[in-house]
């Protein structure tokens, strides 16, 4: 395959809204979306197709450009596009000339038959975080990554590619940041430097345009921003996705399930959620149950219910092939499978056995597919788990004339997960009126966010799978999932009881908090590990219910900003190189204001980073000064979670699932810090679609040490809080600020410290809380 050349520029002139270049070997196209968010499209085609499945934003209205002999220049408040005449390259500053990517000069895009590819600079110092869930390091300079869904059971931590396609990565050098989506479905390819001599970083597809968005914001978060501005932001989650999951493959019987959340409940274990694996079906054919062993699903998750349980059931997309089978005969009746291109429906073999799949991307298929759940949802499901959706067959490959909707397979297979998730979404969320749906998806693109939570799909039971984990969720909330979760305890082989202990506990801050495990393991249920084992994994989970209020809030925060629950250090502390070092590169924030370090299960003390600032370790109260590596205690039933100073994080007392109402008290926690701090609170029924037209409750927490001073804002909102009273902890002031703390006025009233607590009525009208 030759190398064809871009070429220099012949023509450049304004389109609509666009700045329209043309070579004699191509045309390249430049949109504005934002002052921080500029678009280039280069196609060899004419009359380019401009759909995507990922974008949700359009270009702004005009385009502001100059052109001299040698260059044409783009400009916003914030970007400037250098684009070069001959030979045409794109390069990228900052409004004040700070250079922040470039074309490699000597290449810059080229093809090589369909393949379409682009060369970047490669700076001495630059790093590139993103991709979602990718298997490496944090820091991927070094690396190079593919892009085609697969469904991958024995993966290890370098295996590649995974089930998700998340075209997107963060670059940073010279203290500045950038980011780049190449938003092409087809299989595409990522090398931060691996390959080559150090000059150039590349990505590129097997076909499709060179068609990327550069977003240049100076600094991560707000990076992430502008991606999940372009390509959408979850909904707010239900409150019971929050809490404690329990699946497996498969619990076999409604009796068998209604046994262990009995079990959850005698064991006061506080949990929301069971799972349906593929079992609960008549011969796996989705939409229906096995009759018996299923017998009565209405009454089985009425009963569910009365313990205070969702259920979720899962779907795959493969219908199997059976006359007389309702999905079959409708889908054949109707045309919705994917063909072959003589018009001849498409067999996979799945668990059904010989299966069509679904057409997902025709309106129609999705209408369809979103009805179907009635099966589902009529008996009283909520939670509805899309599997196998990469989509996977038994062998893997499905070959490459297959047709959906208008593309073939190579074009669309990394998206196909993303339609289901979709068409599931649009179907559940119709179906059950106000009520919000829950979705959890295998496969997915970018833009899945606005459907569904995804899942890191199946791990194994040993302790570098677990932090390969932690570090996929942090990835994938760097590409706008904020709802992730790992199969808590290693999906396949038995976890060790520490490994059980250590994961669960790391599983407390996780996103989403569900121990899943693959049939023939050992059952993974709490109480199976030893009383003392239990007595740890119970009150892990029971911390997880004390965070309720602040999870949710932080959700919020994903639902406002796309800035993810997890976050990893890079978000925050970009500029500190010690985030990418290995030793400390699984490490996180889970919200504003706590750090959490995974540990392995057979160390019982932890090499910790803490950046600059101040920090506590939260069990113990101890003091660390940022900036600093230490070595901590981490034994199993500790592990190392920090409050940053002037950290403000609400919590609830312990309940058994989120239906119950608690003691009606907001405990919201302060940790002493001697920079100021704020905190949105954010409370809704945690059920409905009510927020979005204004039944919500929020208000911001802000800590003023230099006024010594806690505020608590007006409420916007027209919803009651649930919580009747606050009660504050004030965490190590006494030891922070000349003098103790005695005495706290609320409003003006003097109230007496009961050690450091001090209790209140919430009241809708500002609070001021001075201490003395
Ligand atoms: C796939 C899923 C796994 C599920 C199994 C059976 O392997 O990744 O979570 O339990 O299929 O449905």
């Amino acid at each position: 395959m030759e190398v064809q050349i871009l070429g220099s520029a012949q023509s450049a002139a304004k389109q609509n809204n666009a700045l329209v270049i043309k070579t004699a070997e191509a045309t390249a196209r430049v949109w504005i979306y934002s002052p921080t968010v500029i678009r280039v499209s280069i196609s060899k085609n004419t009359g380019v197709s401009d759909t995507s499945f990922a974008v949700i934003q359009k270009p702004e209205g005009s385009i502001d450009s100059k052109e001299n002999s040698d260059h044409i220049e783009v400009t916003t408040s914030a970007l400037k596009l250098s684009i070069q005449k001959s030979p045409l390259r794109f390069n990228f500053y900052t409004a004040d000339g700070k250079e922040l990517s470039q074309d490699d000069s000597r290449f810059g895009v080229n093809w090589q038959g369909t393949r379409v590819i682009n060369y970047r600079k490669l700076y001495k110092d630059e790093r590139f975080i993103g991709l979602g869930e990718k298997t490496g390091d944090l820091d991927r300079r070094g690396s190079s990554y593919t892009n085609w869904n697969s469904d991958v059971p024995d993966h290890n931590p370098k295996s590649d590619p995974l089930y998700e396609t998340f075209p997107f990565f963060v670059g940073m050098h010279g203290g500045l940041t950038y980011g780049l989506f190449f938003d092409n479905t087809h299989k595409s390819y990522f090398d931060f430097g691996a390959t080559t001599d150090h000059q150039m970083s590349w990505f590129g597809a097997d076909a499709g345009d060179m068609n990327y968005y550069f977003f240049g914001a100076q600094n991560v978060a707000d990076i992430i921003k502008d991606y999940t501005w372009l390509t959408g932001r979850m909904e707010m989650p239900p409150l019971w996705t929050l809490g404690y999951q329990q699946c497996r493959w498969s619990y076999m019987s409604a009796q068998e399930i209604l046994d262990i959340a009995k079990t959850f409940r005698d064991h006061n274990i506080p949990a929301d959620v069971m799972y349906c694996d593929i079992d609960y079906m008549d011969h796996y054919k989705i939409f229906t149950w096995n009759h018996e062993t299923f017998p009565d699903p209405k009454s089985f998750i009425d009963k569910l219910k009365s313990m205070g349980f969702r259920l979720v059931t899962i779907v795959d997309p493969g219908i199997k092939v059976e006359p007389g089978y309702k999905q079959y005969d409708e889908g054949v009746a109707k045309n919705y499978f994917a063909t072959y291109p003589n018009g001849e429906k498409f067999i996979g073999e799945v668990w059904p056995g010989r299966c069509h799949f679904p057409d997902f991307f025709r309106d129609d298929v999705r209408k369809w597919w979103g009805a179907s759940f009635t099966a589902l949802t009529e008996p009283g499901v909520e939670g509805f788990w899309n599997d196998m959706n990469e989509p996977a067959a038994w062998g893997q490959n499905i070959p490459w004339m297959v047709k959906f909707g208008n593309y073939y397979m190579p074009e669309i297979r990394n998206v196909y997960g993303m339609e289901m998730a979709r068409a599931t979404h649009e179907g559940t969320k119709k179906i059950l009126g106000n009520k919000r749906p829950f979705v959890l998806t295998r496969a997915a693109y970018s833009g899945t966010q606005r459907y569904s939570a995804v899942w890191t799909g199946d791990n194994s039971a040993y302790d570098a799978h677990m932090l390969l984990g932690q570090r996929m969720v942090n990835s994938l909330g760097i590409t706008g999932m904020s709802l992730v979760g790992v199969d808590i305890g290693g999906f396949s082989g038995d976890p060790t009881p520490e490994l059980m202990v250590r994961w669960n506990s790391l599983g407390v801050y996780t996103p989403m908090f569900r121990n899943h495990a693959m049939q023939g393991t050992k059952m993974r249920e709490p109480w199976r590990w030893g009383e003392a084992n239990e007595k740890i994994i119970k009150k892990d989970i029971e911390q997880r219910y004390k965070l309720l209020p602040y999870l949710y809030s932080s959700f919020y925060q994903s639902h406002q900003t796309g800035l993810p629950v997890s976050r990893t250090l890079a978000i925050n502390y970009t500029q500190d190189t010690m985030v990418y070092n290995p030793t400390y590169q699984n490490q996180f924030l889970f919200g504003d204001g706590l750090l959490v370090a995974p540990v392995i299960s057979t160390e019982h003390t932890a090499s910790v980073y803490l950046p600059k600032g101040e920090w506590y370790r939260i069990s113990s109260g101890e003091h660390y000064e940022g900036g600093k590596a230490y070595t901590v205690d981490a034994p199993l039933n500790d592990l190392p979670v920090f409050a940053k100073g002037g950290a403000i994080v609400p919590m609830q007392n312990i309940i058994q699932n989120t239906n119950e109402k608690g003691d009606g008290i907001l405990e919201v926690n302060v940790w002493y810090g001697k920079e100021a701090s704020k905190f949105v609170y954010y409370e809704d029924d945690g059920s409905s679609y009510d927020y979005e037209h204004g039944t919500y409750h929020k208000r911001e927490i802000s800590f003023d040490p230099a006024n010594k001073r806690i505020k608590f804002g007006v409420i916007s909102g027209l919803l009651t809080s649930k919580y009747t009273k606050i009660k504050l902890v004030l965490h190590q002031f006494q030891s922070n600020i000349s003098g103790n703390v005695r005495t706290v006025s609320v409003n003006g009233e003097i109230k007496a410290l009961s050690g450091d607590v001090v209790m209140f009525d919430n009241t809708n009208s500002a609070i001021t809380v001075a201490y003395h």
